[in-house]
């Protein structure tokens, strides 16, 4: 199985195992995400699931909501009032202890925010996500508002990271999230503790919010290449 299936196969089973009628979901970004999206809509479209109100983290997320009509709300909206049943996205890494890197796909605020609103938190990957440290191999990407741009790259490297400006593709000059930010990529050399760093991070002037998600204990749901989907609690 190719990392594309893998993707799909772990987005569709989190679905499946968790997804009910009259749920108010988060929905996630990216390539293991977006299958999830698409099943829930095609389970709609054949009245196998009915009365879900969706909250989306991202541009992608909507323009897939839309296409299969799923029906959406802004986490503030009175439909939602800011609390969900269940939020499923990606990661970029997830550690032993269900720890995540997130935000490869820039739609880490959201996503985070979305998240941190929902009772129960699944995250769909496939097993070249998995590694025991996080923060060495996958960058940790930071949103910073534009300003705050150099003093947050001194500070981010100060905290012993190597804080990279993302730059845009098909575009000229950096990334800008959906909020109108910019994101430092930071690469550490040695291991870092992921909960004390969640916190530190965002102690930084002009930082928004960072790509770790250390307090949230998700199931995960990791497809392997021989087409099983292993459960981790
Ligand atoms: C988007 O900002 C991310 O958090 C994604 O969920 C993450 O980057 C994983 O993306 P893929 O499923 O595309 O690898």
């Amino acid at each position: 199985m190719n990392q594309q299936m893998m993707k799909e196969l772990a987005g569709q089973r989190a679905v499946e195992a968790l997804v009910k009628s009259g749920m108010k979901l988060g929905l996630g970004t990216g390539s293991t995400a977006i299958p999830a999206v698409r099943h829930i809509g095609a389970l709609m479209a054949a009245g196998k699931l009915k009365d879900i109100k969706a909250a989306p983290t991202s541009f992608q997320t909507v323009i897939e909501c839309e296409k299969w009509g799923i029906p959406l709300f802004s986490l503030n909206s009175k439909e939602i009032g800011g609390k969900l049943d269940l939020t499923i996205d990606g990661a970029d890494e997830v550690d032993g202890q269900n720890r995540c890197v997130k935000g490869g796909g820039g739609a880490l605020l959201l996503e985070k925010i979305i998240a941190y609103a929902s009772a129960a938190y699944a995250i769909v990957v496939d097993e070249t996500k998995l590694n025991d440290t996080l923060g060495l191999k996958f960058p940790i990407p930071v949103e910073v508002v534009p300003e705050a741009r150099l003093p947050a790259q001194a500070a981010l490297e100060a905290l012993g990271a190597e804080a990279l400006l993302r730059e845009a593709v098909r575009k000229a000059g950096p990334v800008i999230t959906e909020h109108g930010n910019l994101l430092l990529d930071c690469r550490f050399k040695t291991p870092i503790d992921a909960a004390a760093f969640e916190t530190e991070i965002n102690r930084i002037p002009g930082v928004v919010e960072n790509g770790l998600f250390t307090r949230l204990r998700p199931v995960v749901f990791i497809a392997h290449a021989d087409g099983t989907v292993e459960e981790r609690r």
